[in-house]
């Protein structure tokens, strides 16, 4: 495991850019990715959208693979998060709109479009970079504390502490959705590399539980320490408690 701190957003995003870059270097003809949403990876999208402008870094090869999506936000609404990628990133690429993939959160029967979805990964994958950002409580994607560590696609009930952190995104705490769509612990390991984003004392805890803590499903993190390739990028403030 690599361990970047980097105080600096920009600096942070860079890093991360490169690692994106170059899969897409190398990729040849097509490239996988993986995309978080959530604050995290922002100052790597930034810096993408960045390349992508100003230094020609096409993504029309590309396709992209979204981590969760809430349940019953209807197309358009601004907090599904297959329309805060689009907004934050992929909107703003020379990436087939076609190609940015997510679970899907309008179903009638959610718990078929997260079989779908698992379908729809193994078929498109495997995704060369997955970004991740850590929930703080240590989840990832939707994973909550307590998901098997080898779990697949599947729907989620956010715990109230995911719903509170997530409320400042809402009109109050009762419009954020109580069930998800995630990508499982074991989807996500399957990723070549995977790249976590981490910054704030918020995240102080659940980046050390799970670096440095026991593998376990109370801190679904902690599987990155089962992964041969992982690269961890974090500011002072999220590294205080390594
Ligand atoms: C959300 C997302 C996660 C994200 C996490 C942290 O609940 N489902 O994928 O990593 O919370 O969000 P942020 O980066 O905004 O702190």
């Amino acid at each position: 495991m690599r361990v970047l701190i980097l105080d600096d957003a920009r600096e942070r995003g860079s890093a991360v850019a490169d690692i994106v870059a170059k899969a897409i270097g190398d990729g040849g003809g097509r490239t996988v990715l993986g995309l978080a949403t959530g604050s995290s990876p922002l100052p790597a999208y930034r810096e993408l959208i960045r390349r992508h402008r100003v230094e020609g870094l096409s993504f029309a090869r590309v396709s992209a693979y979204l981590l969760d999506e809430y349940i019953g936000l209807p197309d358009g609404h601004p907090q599904a998060y297959r329309e805060v990628i689009r907004r934050e990133f992929t909107g703003q690429l020379d990436i087939d709109p076609a190609a940015v993939h997510g679970p899907d959160g309008v179903h009638p029967e959610p718990a078929k479009a997260a079989v779908d979805y698992e379908r729809a990964l193994r078929t498109g994958g495997p995704v060369a970079v997955q970004l991740l950002g850590i929930g703080s409580n240590g989840h990832l994607g939707f994973n909550e504390p307590g998901s098997s560590l080898r779990s697949t696609t599947r729907v989620v009930a956010l715990t109230e502490r995911t719903r509170q952190d997530n409320a400042r995104f809402f009109r109050s705490l009762a419009a954020v959705p109580r069930r998800v769509i995630t990508q499982g612990l074991g989807t996500i390991g399957r990723a070549e590399h995977l790249v976590l984003m981490a910054a704030g004392a918020g995240k102080a805890a659940a980046v050390a539980a799970a670096l440095e803590g026991p593998l376990s499903a109370s801190c679904p993190g902690s599987v990155l320490q089962w992964h041969p390739r992982v690269t961890v990028v974090l500011d002072e403030a999220a590294a205080a408690e390594l």
